[in-house]
C-alpha cells in the first residue's frame, strides 16, 4: 500500500494515466477492478468530460474476456436508421444498398466486451434487441429469420439521469434495470479537491511538450481560483482551459485573473451544472479546433515568410529595401496574435457562446471549415467585401485571408 492506495489501483491508474487520488475517483476505479472478473453488465455514469471512458477498459482488460475483441460503439453516434444492423448485422437485399450481408458488433465480438457510450440515445426498437441479446444471447440479423447466438459482456456509460429516461418512456425500464446490475458513480472534477492541480500540472506538461512552447507556472491565487471553479464540462473542460493557458500564457507566471479568462462563468454564482451538455461541448470543441488552426497557420505563415527574407537578401542586392519592409510589417502584424492576446476577444466570445442558452442540434453538427468559413463570409459581409479591413477584424494576415477566401469560394463577395 502506497499512500493507503492499493497496488491495483496504483497499477489500473498507470495503465490507463488516470489522474487523481481522490477517494471518490478511487473507489469508482476500485469498483470496476472488483466487478471486472465478474461477467454482469455495468452502467457507467456520470457528467460530461467526467472520464467515463476509462471505465470499460478497466473492466474488459481486468476480465477473462482480455484477449478478445473490445468493440466501443457510440449510440449517439450513429444514425437511427442503422444502428440495428451496425450492432446486429444484416443479411444481402435487407434494405437498399444492402449489396452483401454484413456482421454486426455483437457476433464480431463474440466472447468480447462491448461498450454501449450514450447508451441512452439508443432508439426504442434498439432497446428490444438489445434486451433479448442480454437476456438470452440470440440476436437476429436484420433481414434474417435466423436466430444467431453471441457471448457478449455489455459495458454502457451516460451522462443523462436514467431514471428520467425511464419516467419520460424514453428508455425501457427492463432494459435500465438489466444494463446497471452494477452501476458505478464517476465523481465530477468539482467533488475532487487537489485531483484538480494534478490534472492541471499533468495537462500543462503535455501540452508545453506538444506545442513547444514555454513553461506556465500557476501562482497560489491561480490555484484557488481552479479549484473554487464549478467545473461543468469536468477533466474535458480543464483539459481545454489549459491548453489554451499553455498556448496564449507561455512562460507566463499566471494569476487567478488569467484563469478566470478562460472560465465562461467564474465571475458569477456558479450556475447549475447542465446536464446533457453534449451539443454544446461538440460546438465549442469545433471552435477552439477552428481557432488553433488558424494560429498554426499564421505560425507556418510566418516561417514561410522569414524564408522569403532570408531569400530576398540572399539573391539580389538590389531588391527594394521597401519589399522586404512590407514582408517585416506583415510579420509583425500576426506575432501578436500568435503569442498574446490579442486573440482574446474571438476566445472570449466561445465562451460565451458555450454559456448561452439552447443550441440546436444543427448547430453541433457543424464541421470545423463550416464555422471557419460562417465567420469569414460573415466577417466579408460585414465589412462590405474589404479585404484588409477584414483581415484586421479577423486578426488574420490578407495573405491568409486570400487563400481562404479562395479555398471556401467567397470570392463573390
Ligand atoms: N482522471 C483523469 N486523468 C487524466 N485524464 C482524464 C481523467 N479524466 C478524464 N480525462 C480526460 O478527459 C477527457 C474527457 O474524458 P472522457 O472522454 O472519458 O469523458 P466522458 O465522461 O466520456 O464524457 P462524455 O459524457 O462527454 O462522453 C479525455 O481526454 C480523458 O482522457
Ligand atoms: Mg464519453
Amino acid at each position: 500500500m502506497e499512500n493507503g492506495i492499493s497496488p491495483e489501483i496504483l497499477q489500473a491508474k498507470q495503465r490507463f494515466s488516470i489522474i487523481g487520488n481522490s477517494p471518490a475517483l478511487l473507489a469508482a476505479i476500485e469498483r470496476a477492478l472488483q466487478v471486472a472478473p465478474i461477467d454482469l453488465s455495468v452502467l457507467i455514469n456520470g457528467e460530461s468530460g467526467a472520464g467515463k471512458e476509462f471505465f470499460p477498459k478497466i473492466i474488459h482488460n481486468y476480465s477473462a474476456r482480455k484477449h478478445n475483441k473490445y468493440i466501443a460503439v457510440n449510440c449517439g453516434a450513429i444514425p437511427e436508421g442503422t444502428i440495428d444492423s451496425e450492432l446486429f448485422g444484416h443479411e444481402k437485399g435487407a434494405f437498399t444498398g444492402a449489396i452483401s450481408s454484413r456482421k454486426g458488433y455483437f457476433e464480431e465480438a463474440d466472447g468480447g466486451t462491448i461498450f454501449l457510450d450514450e447508451v441512452a440515445e439508443l432508439p426504442l426498437t434498439t432497446q428490444a434487441r438489445l434486451l433479448r441479446v442480454l437476456e438470452s444471447g440470440e440476436f437476429i440479423k436484420v433481414g434474417s429469420s435466423t436466430v444467431q447466438k453471441t457471448n457478449i459482456r455489455v459495458v454502457a456509460a451516460t451522462n443523462v439521469d436514467m431514471r428520467k429516461a425511464v419516467a419520460d418512456g424514453r428508455f425501457r425500464e427492463d432494459l435500465y434495470y438489466r444494463l446497471s446490475t452494477v452501476y458505478i458513480a464517476v465523481p465530477p472534477l468539482r467533488d475532487r479537491g487537489d485531483d484538480i492541480l494534478l490534472l492541471t500540472r499533468k495537462f500543462s506538461n503535455d501540452f508545453i511538450e506538444k506545442y513547444r512552447t514555454p513553461a506556465v507556472e500557476f501562482d497560489e491565487s491561480a490555484k484557488s481560483a481552479l479549484l473554487a471553479y464549478r467545473w461543468p464540462g469536468n477533466v474535458r473542460q480543464l483539459k481545454n482551459v489549459i491548453e489554451q493557458i499553455s498556448l496564449f500564457d507561455a512562460g507566463k507566471k499566471v494569476t487567478d485573473e488569467d484563469v478566470r479568462y478562460y472560465l465562461p462563468d467564474a465571475g458569477s454564482d456558479y450556475a447549475p451544472v447542465r446536464q446533457q451538455s453534449t451539443p454544446l461541448s461538440h460546438t465549442y470543441e469545433n471552435e477552439r479546433e477552428m481557432l488553433f488552426k488558424l494560429i498554426f497557420e499564421l505560425r507556418k505563415e510566418v516561417t514561410g515568410l522569414r524564408e522569403e527574407i532570408a531569400d530576398l537578401k540572399k539573391q539580389d542586392e538590389s531588391v527594394p529595401v521597401g519589399s522586404i519592409k512590407e514582408l517585416q510589417k506583415e510579420i509583425s502584424s500576426v506575432l501578436p496574435v500568435i503569442y498574446n492576446k490579442n486573440i482574446a476577444s474571438p476566445v472570449h466570445r466561445i465562451f460565451q457562446d458555450e454559456s448561452g442558452q439552447d443550441m440546436t442540434d444543427a448547430a453541433a453538427t457543424r464541421t470545423l471549415e463550416d464555422t471557419e468559413k460562417d465567420t469569414i463570409r460573415k466577417a466579408l459581409e460585414r465589412n462590405e467585401g474589404k479585404r484588409k479591413k477584414t483581415a484586421d477584424e479577423l486578426k488574420i494576415s490578407e495573405r491568409t485571408l486570400y487563400r481562404k477566401i479562395k479555398e471556401y469560394g467567397l470570392d463573390n463577395i
